[in-house]
This record gives C-alpha cells, sequence and structure tokens, in this order.
C-alpha cells in the first residue's frame, strides 16, 4: 500500500565562535583533561559569547534549506527543540520563522524534551507530513547550555555546550515497506518519576529565573544505557529493519562510555557509531542533528544508507527513530 514518507532533504548545523577546551576548564573549576576525557571522551565544546539559541538555529536552517535546494517560503512548519530558548515568549521558533521571511500562517514552535527534544520534533513532523497537514518541515535542535551551566560545578559544566542542527524533511511517496527512503519509523516516551535525577534548579514559575542544571550523573547513566538501548530496538523492530542493515548509529552524545554501553549491547561495532562529543561536549536537543550534519557535510553519512536515532534526557524522556538517508 502506498503511503507518504518524510524524506530528509537537507542538513546543517552551526556552532558558536568560541572553543573552550578541558585545559581551559581545569583553571576555571578544580578537574583536568584527563578527568574529563578518560571519564566522559569530551576533549572541547563551543561556547556561545553574543551568540543566542536563536541565532545558532537560523544558521542551521539557512544551511539546511541551501543544502535542499529550498527557499524559506517553501517551510510549512517549523520546530524548535530547545530548553534554552531565546525568551520565555515568544517562542524561538516563531522569532527564527519571522527573521527567515517564512509565509505567513506556517505553523513554527518549540518543543522541551530536553536531549531527546530532536527525536520528540522529528516523531512530530514526520506525523503530520505522513497525515498529509504538510509538506516540507524544518526540524531543528537548538541549545545555548552554557546559560544554564553553574560554571563552580565541577560535576556538570565539563559536560556541556552550545549549538544547533537542522534537518529538512519533504513529503515523499513510499511503498510503505522497509525498502523506503526517509523516517522509516520513531517512537518517543517519558517517566516523569524519574524527574529529580536530572533538572535545573529553579524556572520561570518557581524561582523566576531559568535555574541551573543539577544532575545526579550515576543514575542518569544508568537509566541512559538501557533507555537509548531500548528504543533503538523499538525504532528498528516498527521499521522492520535488521540490525545487520544498519550502516550508522547515531546515538545521544553524553558520554563515551554510554555510547559504548549501548553500541556493546546493541552488537553494532565502533566503526558504525558516530562519535562527536569530543568536539561538541553533551549540546542536549542538539547533539544529534549536529552529529548528522556534520558527518553528512564530511561525506561518512551517505545518500541509501540505514541510519538509527537514540537520545535520552531530562524528564526522564526516551525515544528513537530509524532513517534510510
Ligand atoms: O544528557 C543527558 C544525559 N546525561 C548523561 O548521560 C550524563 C550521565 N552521567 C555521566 O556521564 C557520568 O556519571 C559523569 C561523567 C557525570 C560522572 O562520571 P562518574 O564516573 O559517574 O563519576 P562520579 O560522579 O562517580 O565521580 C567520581 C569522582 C568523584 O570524586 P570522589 O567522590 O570519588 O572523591 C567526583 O567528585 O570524580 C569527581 N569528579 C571530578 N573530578 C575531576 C566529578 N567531576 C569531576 C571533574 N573533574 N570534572
Amino acid at each position: 500500500m502506498m503511503s507518504i514518507r518524510s524524506e530528509v532533504v537537507g542538513f546543517g548545523h552551526c556552532l558558536p565562535e568560541k572553543i573552550l577546551t578541558n585545559d581551559d576548564l581545569s583553571h576555571m573549576v578544580e578537574t583536568s583533561d584527563e578527568w574529563i576525557a578518560t571519564r566522559t571522551g569530551i576533549r572541547s565544546r563551543h561556547v556561545a559569547q553574543d551568540e543566542t539559541t536563536s541565532m545558532i538555529a537560523e544558521r542551521a536552517i539557512s544551511n539546511a534549506l541551501q543544502s535542499a535546494g529550498l527557499q524559506p517560503s517553501d517551510v510549512d512548519l517549523l520546530i524548535v527543540a530547545t530548553v534554552t530558548p531565546d525568551k520565555t515568549t515568544p517562542s524561538t521558533a516563531t522569532l527564527i520563522a519571522g527573521r527567515l521571511n517564512f509565509r505567513v500562517g506556517v505553523p513554527a514552535f518549540d518543543i522541551s524534551a530536553a536531549c531527546s527534544g530532536f527525536v520528540y520534533a522529528l516523531t512530530l513532523a514526520d506525523n503530520m507530513i505522513r497525515l498529509g497537514e504538510v509538506k516540507t518541515a524544518v526540524v531543528v535542535g537548538a541549545e545555548c547550555l552554557s546559560n544554564i551551566v553553574d560554571w563552580t560545578d565541577r560535576n556538570t559544566c565539563v559536560l556541556f555546550g552550545d549549538g544547533a542542527g537542522a534537518v529538512v524533511l519533504r513529503a515523499l511517496e513510499g511503498k510503505g515497506d522497509s525498502s523506503d527512503v526517509g523516517v522509516l519509523s520513531t517512537c518517543i516516551y517519558s517517566d516523569g518519576h524519574l524527574a529529580e535525577f536530572l533538572q535545573t534548579t529553579g524556572g520561570v514559575s518557581t524561582t523566576k529565573n531559568a535555574g541551573f542544571v543539577s544532575m545526579n550523573g550515576k543514575e542518569v547513566f544508568k537509566h541512559a544505557v538501557v533507555s537509548l538501548s531500548e528504543a533503538a530496538e523499538t525504532a528498528l523492530q516498527k521499521a522492520g529493519i535488521d540490525k545487520s542493515q544498519i550502516d550508522w548509529l547515531v546515538p545521544h552524545q553524553a558520554n563515551i562510555r554510554i555510547i559504548d554501553s549501548v553500541a556493546e549491547r546493541l552488537e553494532i561495532p565502533a566503526q558504525k557509531v558516530i562519535v562527536a562529543l569530543d568536539h561538541h561536549g553533551n549540546t542536549s536537543a542538539a547533539s544529534i542533528p549536529l552529529a548528522l550534519s556534520e558527518n553528512v557535510q564530511n561525506g561518512r553519512l551517505k545518500k541509501g544508507d540505514v541510519v538509527v536515532l537514540t537520545a535520552m534526557g531530562a524528564g526522564f524522556t526516551w525515544g528513537g527513530a530509524v532513517i534510510r538517508l
């Protein structure tokens, strides 16, 4: 039976100019390049100075539209996944839609699902495309986490970075089976019982500010390995794709030890796993689209490749997707 699919026709990303290395951090808190690199795999991250989330997201979107050969006026839907919006209201998405001159009336909104934000946003956009509501959708993950990091807390400040990644989805007629091109499956989940393990210390309706990231690293680590593996398994099952058909695993970039454990559980060899956290750190909702865009640009990810995405973050939230590029 014929069915509509969401083909990924464009990729783009943007990173703030300033790079903060582990050595730089060792002058700010009691830490070392050795500790950060061996415990997390992170060596450097980008941090915003004058840039805001909407600014880097806008550049990522422009790059993605350019790579798709499309104009801002072609876009029917914009979803920005972020926990670090420019303003409490209006949404980052509407700010960008105005600046890029999207058509008046095009739905544009932000979603908050922390590090799973991109997979959540992709799921929403894919469903709207498959329902025939829209033809061309832009999905962005963008964060300036450096604004909600406590730069005196070595338990968290060494982990995070800023950046933005975007994809353009376009409706495409498919056969409705696992041989199709585009998003073959998505799945998203949450468990609010685990909210306290990864949260900010405040928010608009409590402390009247954004608060700072606070985390029980060991609990998050434990749940991350299980959730990331399960989301990938479920997405594969829903897509009807066997593990042997996977070309690339693109997991949320939080910790190399988490990524290695997930790859091992899924029996995916290391050479098929995309790692970008060494130079990005954990960029929350931006981590997966940043990794995708960089690796399309450098030629590792190619048309026709089967890519498995898997993400997990505060909430807890988690989810996965399978895409044939
Ligand atoms: O994006 C959402 C997903 N987020 C994650 O997935 C993060 C998950 N968690 C993790 O990645 C790891 O738990 C961390 C990297 C955060 C921590 O690694 P760990 O192996 O669990 O270390 P730990 O928390 O058990 O800390 C070990 C030691 C402690 O010292 P003591 O108590 O053993 O004396 C910490 O105080 O390392 C110390 N420590 C540090 N030392 C140097 C913690 N942070 C640092 C640091 N530099 N930056």
